[in-house]
């Protein structure tokens, strides 16, 4: 969890969108548009997490807004899932590229710069409070889980976090643009709609394990699960 002794209080999703245009703790805001904070409902039950912003990403300042966001989008359609009452966001908030000629060419993080980049992400951890994180491909699982992960090991298993969280992972959705075989492609994408139903089915557990309870914050739980899953 964040622990710069120095830095301002951040209570509110809009004060830590602020902060991250401000960020200057590596340097991979020297060539980014801006940085591109998580979106959705700030009481989210279920949160994604991604990797970095790309190219339509940073331009926008928006989250999973390009051709990956559209395959996201598909599936969490195909899961139930209502994008509007989950929390979408990514492990690194500034795009990382390459130019090769006129086109500016997605670069993977390094783990310094996600281990950086965890502030953020811990702090909108901190105050979306979701019951369920999925991580979506390497960079996601290392920026959630704060180690190395290989998806495939982890994939179908879901880690108890620290903070109550269940944390899930599986694949980056940009991986079924690279896949061309079209049974491995279909394959992929069924597996990857199943991984996020399992998850969502498990917030929306998590949100009806705390019911009896009287608290706002319960209160606030159960009602976000009933909304979660599309009509
Ligand atoms: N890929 C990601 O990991 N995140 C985005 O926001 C877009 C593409």
């Amino acid at each position: 969890m964040p622990d710069d002794f120095f830095a301002p209080a951040i209570r509110t999703l809009r004060e830590l969108a602020e902060a991250e245009q401000a960020c200057r703790r590596c340097s991979l805001y020297r060539d980014a548009t801006q940085a591109v904070p998580g979106e959705g409902d700030p009481h989210a039950m279920l949160m994604l997490v991604g990797e970095q912003p790309g190219d339509k990403e940073d331009l926008a300042g928006r989250p999973f807004v390009g051709p990956a966001g559209r395959i996201l989008d598909r599936a969490l359609g195909e899961a139930g899932i209502d994008r509007r009452k989950v929390f979408v966001t990514n492990a690194v908030k500034h795009f990382k590229y390459e130019w090769r000629g006129k086109r500016r060419l997605h670069k993977k993080p390094n783990a310094g710069e996600i281990d950086i980049c965890r502030w953020w992400l811990d702090l909108e951890r901190r105050l979306v409070r979701p019951a369920t994180i999925v991580a979506m491909g390497a960079t996601a699982a290392r920026g959630v889980f704060g180690r190395a992960v290989t998806i495939a090991r982890e994939r179908g298993r879901p880690q108890p976090a620290p903070d109550g969280s269940a944390l899930f992972v599986t694949i980056h959705p940009s991986l079924l643009l690279r896949l061309e075989g079209d049974d491995e492609k279909a394959a992929e994408y069924a597996r990857f709609v199943a991984d996020l139903r399992a998850a969502a089915r498990s917030s929306a557990a998590a949100a009806g394990a705390a019911q009896p309870e009287t608290t706002a914050s319960s209160a606030r739980n159960s009602s976000t699960s009933t909304r979660m899953f599309s009509e």
